[in-house]
């Protein structure tokens, strides 16, 4: 029986992978931050709490080790560096010291133009990384019950006016939650290393995604084109000066950085078919 360490294992992707690894034979240890809380079949808890809190047993018989805990949540810039980029490093060392092959979940925010503290920071793990041994996976906007999709659906659902950064133009390319579970585990059986986008080929623009899972869950809000150079300054005005907002400027930024990343290839290359867009909302509930 082969096993696999998943970090992140409480998250939407993390969990979703466990199962998918477990549900396929192999012996998951999930690391979690408080693992006394967690009781499931699909993994085996062990603490992993970064950036450097995280039990070395798990390792010591691991093939493989996904690394998907990642926060998005911070109070300064300093704390997101210390937990994703030292925390990735440290999980990094214990893999190369007990023989394990290293997975990183990465994202399509991570390119040279990335204005984001999310897309850079991604960037700079991955240039740590050894492609002749390492496998970079750059998943697209994930389709599923749980994390930023979740949140999006329902501050649609809330609102009657959305604004649309200049225009909503920029490219989306999504992956529906099963969809990438199996790439990941077929890259993985496949033992490829590199860099892998896991997107639909295609992709649409933002508007067009927005008013569909807007119409999707029945609601006709009024999309109004804002540009985002005017709102941004404005945004970092409003938190400097602690005023709640609905958005932050790191998800301006985040919006401003979408880029299409070519993905056919690495799909042929993985062998699993991915849902276009339209396919993975008609499964949602
Ligand atoms: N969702 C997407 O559309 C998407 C797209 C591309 C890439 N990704 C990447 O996929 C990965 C998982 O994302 P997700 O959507 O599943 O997000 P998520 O649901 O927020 O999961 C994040 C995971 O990281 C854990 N974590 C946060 N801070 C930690 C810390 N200091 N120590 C240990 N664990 C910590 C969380 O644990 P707690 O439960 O304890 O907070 C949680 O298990 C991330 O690397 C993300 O960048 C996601």
């Amino acid at each position: 029986m082969k096993t696999i360490v998943i970090t992140g294992a409480s998250g939407f992707i993390g969990m979703a992978l466990c199962r998918v690894f477990h549900e396929a034979g192999w012996r998951v240890f999930g690391g979690v931050r408080e693992p006394e809380r967690h009781h499931t079949k699909f993994f085996h808890p062990f603490r992993c709490d970064l950036p450097d809190s995280v039990s070395q047993s798990p390792f010591q018989d691991a093939d493989v080790c996904i690394h998907a805990a990642w926060t998005m949540i911070w109070r300064t810039r300093r704390d997101a560096l210390r937990t994703n980029i030292k925390g990735t490093a440290h999980v990094l060392r214990l893999c190369r010291k007990h023989g394990c092959r290293f997975v990183f979940l990465s994202s399509c925010s991570a390119h040279n133009q990335a204005e984001s503290l999310y897309g850079r920071t991604k960037l700079a793990v991955e240039q740590r990384l050894d492609p002749a041994r390492d496998l970079i996976v750059r998943p697209g906007f994930v389709i599923g019950n749980g994390s930023v999709f979740s949140r999006m659906r329902d501050a649609l659902v809330g609102s009657r006016i959305v604004p649309l950064f200049d225009g909503g133009h920029g490219p989306l390319q999504t992956i529906h939650i099963d969809d990438l579970c199996h790439f990941v585990r077929a890259a993985v059986q496949k033992k490829i290393t590199g860099r892998l986008v896991a997107a639909e080929a295609e992709g649409t623009c933002l508007r067009t995604f927005l008013r569909e899972l807007a119409h999707a869950s029945g609601r006709r809000p009024l999309f109004i084109p804002v540009p985002s150079a005017i709102t941004l300054p404005f945004v970092q005005l409003a938190e400097f000066a602690r005023l709640p907002l609905p958005l932050s400027s790191e998800n301006l930024k985040g919006l401003r950085g979408l880029v299409y990343q070519p993905s056919r290839s690495d799909i042929r290359r993985v062998g699993i078919r991915i849902r276009s867009w339209r396919e993975s909302l008609s499964t949602m509930p």
